[in-house]
């Protein structure tokens, strides 16, 4: 469970709790992050609710279940 702010994006709250590895790169599984942190990159999507989303996009709310996209072999 993470504290957050009103009106925070899913990667501000994350960020700030320390997780910066988001997802694994489909190719080589090298660790990637978000960088334009604008919705245009796309290196910081994950799973929100079951839906892949970038995670500078969704705001925070009660409830969310979000996960990384990390291969399964790394687990
Ligand atoms: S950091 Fe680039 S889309 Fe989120």
């Amino acid at each position: 469970m993470l504290l957050s702010y009103r009106g925070e994006s899913v990667l501000a709250a994350l960020t700030r709790a320390g997780f910066h590895h988001l997802r694994d790169a489909p190719e080589d599984a090298a660790p990637r992050g978000a960088f334009c942190c604008m919705g245009l990159c796309q290196e910081c999507i994950v799973q929100v609710d079951g839906r892949q989303i970038e995670s500078c996009r969704q705001l925070v709310t009660d409830g969310l279940s979000v996960t990384s996209l990390k291969r399964r072999s790394d687990v």
